[in-house]
């Protein structure tokens, strides 16, 4: 991700000169099976492999986790991996050497399992990342689940105006439970001055009804709603189907951060990026607002398709998302709104004589 570069080359950087380790593990955590892993791994090879030769070291061993749900598709990630090795091993001979001495040694392996629950050692990993994966909750609070009696979000699949403050409590404190156990669980794995770095969507309104997501997913809850008006989907089904996503503002997670004592934030921000990935324009005007549609729609099907083919069925997917695109090309017309990431930058506070003993 361009936006968050900077921070991840100071960050590397800065665990690489703090704690000159002569193996460096480094953890992605809700990698996925697309190109960004493979980008954050590049990234953290080249800012390392300068570091060394800007403080004239030897290049530490490099070791990566890429964390996922056991459901990912980890062979095309790792087939992408030797496919982009292979091609850097080409380029490298090409211009007359191996990638020997000019990159630190690096070793990649795949690491299955929820964030959490504890997926490292005590004091064993240098620096987390994580990109767009933390506002996924760890599961629905109770109440919300499919199998409720009652149907408390009716007629939503996410936050909207029509929300019960009671539902809006209930999403936040499944995000400060959930994000203080990431914290707790990361902090016993950290070594002493670790860091992390996070990204994830949250939104920069104070009012959580009116947030970035809820636009986003209030879409999708419109083209579920049309589904149903047309009888291709039961109204039950949609009334208890609510996503396990919560997008925060900067001030709910300087709250839990501070809540852990566990790290010092040295550095939280958050930015806005477009909704289509295709549309890098910074202005307030999408050219093209019935491709952008389509383009949003096949993002956000990618991640939500296992997800809504569990509830509603495969047979309602093309429709939906069809639906969507269209609902996202009219709110484009009027508007051209954005998400909101918060990046955040983590130092684990140093250990005590005390703590490391237990
Ligand atoms: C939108 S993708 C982000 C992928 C990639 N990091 C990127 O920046 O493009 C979110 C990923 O987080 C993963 N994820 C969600 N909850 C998780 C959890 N509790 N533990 C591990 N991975 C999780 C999902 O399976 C999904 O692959």
């Amino acid at each position: 991700m361009v936006e968050n570069r900077p921070m991840l080359e100071k960050v590397v950087t800065d665990v690489y000169a703090a704690l000159c380790p002569r193996t460096m593990v480094v953890a992605d955590l809700g990698c996925s099976s697309g190109p960004n892993a493979l980008h954050f791994v590049s990234d953290v090879i080249r800012v390392t492999g300068d570091c060394c030769r800007r403080s004239c070291r030897d290049p530490p061993e490099l070791q990566f986790f890429l964390n996922d749900m056991p459901g990912n598709d980890f062979n095309s990630l790792f087939q992408s991996f030797a496919r982009r090795n292979k091609m850097a091993m080409a380029v490298a001979r090409n211009h007359g050497g191996g990638t020997a001495g000019s990159r630190p040694p690096h070793y990649v392996v795949g690491l299955p399992g929820s964030f959490y629950t504890r997926l490292f050692p005590g004091r064993t990993v240098h620096f987390f990342h994580s990109s767009y994966s933390l506002m996924w909750l760890s599961q629905l609070p109770t109440e919300l689940q499919s199998n409720s009696k009652i149907h408390l979000n009716e007629g939503n699949i996410y936050i909207t105006t029509t929300t019960p403050p009671s539902v809006v409590r209930m999403y936040q404190e499944q995000f400060q439970k959930d994000f203080l156990l990431f914290l707790k669980l990361r902090s016993r794995e950290l070594v002493s001055g670790g860091q992390m770095l996070l990204t994830f969507l949250g939104r920069k309104n104070y009012s959580v009804f009116h947030g970035d997501l809820n636009h986003v997913y209030g879409l999708l809850g419109q083209a579920v709603q049309s589904l149903v008006v047309e009888g291709m989907v039961e109204k039950e089904r949609l009334d208890s189907f609510n996503l396990p996503i919560y997008g925060p503002s900067i001030a709910e997670v300087t709250a839990v951060v501070k809540q852990s004592k566990l790290y010092d934030i040295n550095h939280i921000q958050l930015f806005e990026s477009n909704w289509d990935p295709y549309d890098d324009s910074e202005g307030d005007f999408v050219g093209d607002t019935v491709q952008s549609g389509i383009n949003v729609a096949k993002c956000l099907r990618a991640v939500m398709e296992p997800l809504f083919a569990r509830h509603f069925g495969e047979y309602i997917l093309d429709e939906l998302f069809e639906r969507y695109a269209l609902n996202v090309a009219k709110h484009l017309e009027r508007e051209k709104t954005k998400y909101s990431v918060i990046v955040v930058s983590l130092r684990s506070k140093r250990w005590s004589v005390d703590q490391l003993r237990t």
